[in-house]
């Protein structure tokens, strides 16, 4: 499968780095590019240290429309846009692709290739809700960065991989740890994800409110 990751410079470049590392040990993806908007980097650099440039796959940014799938006759397979923020949300769904990660969006939708969104915003705006209506009306999914807890997550990374789980399913590569509701992570669990430190693939599914609630 070939992927485009876009990191725009909402809040949540944590989402961004992990996904890009999972995805680069992942056999399944044949090609991986990175495409930052005018302030991921910036965002990144507070929330995750250094540069994207780190991660170990092809980055690219600004207008370089020279990257393959900045047209429609090499388009990726997909798209994850990861973080993104109202301004992309806003623009890609006007069609208004004034830098690379707007047009290769522009460009999956166009192809009906698969184009998932993943917006961090709060509160939202009607402006904000409208745009994410006309996105999805237009054929990409909007799957917001909103953790679940109910696996009793231990640290930050576990809430961060109860959203990159979905996502991973949605581009159809679903993670053989991935927590799902009343199922324990199948037995194969690690060689997917073993690239990196994984902390929640034991953790069983399990929702106490107690008897009260
Ligand atoms: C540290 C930081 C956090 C931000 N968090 C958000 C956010 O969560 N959501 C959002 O829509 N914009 C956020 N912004 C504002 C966007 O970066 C700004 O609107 C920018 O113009 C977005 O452009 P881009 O989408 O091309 O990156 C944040 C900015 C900074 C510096």
């Amino acid at each position: 499968m070939k992927l485009v990751v876009g990191m725009s410079g909402a809040s949540g470049a944590p989402y961004a780095k992990r996904l890009v590392e999972l995805l680069r040990a992942d056999p399944r993806v044949v090609s991986l590019s990175l495409v930052l908007s005018r302030t991921a980097a910036t965002v990144y650099a507070h929330e995750c240290g250094g540069h994207p440039s780190g991660l170990g796959v092809p980055v690219y940014s600004g207008r370089d429309y020279d990257a393959p799938f900045a047209s429609g006759s090499a388009p990726a397979d997909a798209m994850v846009v990861i973080p993104a923020s109202m301004s992309t949300v806003a623009r890609i769904a006007h069609g208004i692709s004034d830098d690379l990660l707007t047009r290769a969006a522009d460009v999956v939708l166009k192809e009906r290739r698969k184009l998932i969104v993943v917006p961090r915003e709060m509160p939202v705006s009607a402006i904000h809700l409208e745009n994410m209506l006309s996105l999805t009306r237009a054929g990409a999914l909007v799957l917001p960065a909103s953790p679940s807890f109910y696996h009793r997550p231990k640290a930050v990374s576990d809430l961060v991989d109860t959203v990159l789980d979905r996502v991973r399913d949605h581009l159809g590569l679903p993670a053989p740890g991935a927590r799902r509701w009343r199922q324990e992570p199948s037995p194969d669990s690690q060689p997917a994800d073993s690239a990196q430190p994984h902390t929640a693939g034991h953790l069983r599914p399990v929702v106490d409110y107690g008897e009260d609630a």
